[in-house]
């Protein structure tokens, strides 16, 4: 089944937005199946954000995303890495819709509160990165049958 990485960055976690951020998946219906705070280490945020090394922001990001523990989480569902990207809005947070998490609580891309996969490989890929195998978990939530017919 899909899978997304999803993680709530230092502001995210330093504004005590953590349960607010996780809410919206969980209440969506997504299932969880890994979840944890973390320091993340230099060399992991740069393999993360490979693709943008060429940036002019790639230090400044690097900077941002191992300044304060994360929230790491990994999210299944049908759809999940579209659905996921929609519920955190525009990359700039000023232009991300109201109702979505960027649009609801962030007002600058440097400080965007949360990160969400680009697509399913990328969510594999990420997902390998950032947990180790016994960090998540297979089950079925109470719930599922209510969700899908
Ligand atoms: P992620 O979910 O974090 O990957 O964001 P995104 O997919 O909406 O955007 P993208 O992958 O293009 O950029 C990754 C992150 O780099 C963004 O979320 C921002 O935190 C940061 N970033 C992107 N563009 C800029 C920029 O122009 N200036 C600064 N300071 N940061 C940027
Ligand atoms: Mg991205």
């Amino acid at each position: 089944v899909e899978e997304t990485y999803i993680m709530v960055k230092p502001d995210g976690v330093q504004r005590g937005l953590v349960g607010e951020i996780i809410s919206r998946f969980e209440r969506k219906g997504f299932k969880l199946s890994g979840l944890k705070l973390f320091q993340c280490p230099r060399e992991l945020a740069e393999e993360h954000y490979k693709d943008l090394q060429s940036k002019p922001f790639f230090p400044k990001l690097i900077e941002y995303i191992t300044s304060g523990p994360v929230v790491c989480m990994a999210w299944e569902g049908v759809g999940v890495v579209a659905s996921a990207r929609k519920l955190i809005g525009s990359t700039n947070p000023l232009q991300a819709e109201p109702g979505t998490i960027r649009g609801d609580l962030a007002v600058q891309t440097g400080r965007n509160v949360v990160h969400g996969s680009d697509s399913p490989e990328n969510g594999q890929r990420e997902i390998a990165l950032w947990f180790k195998e016994g960090e998540l978990c297979q089950w079925t939530p109470a719930q599922a049958p209510w969700l899908r017919e």
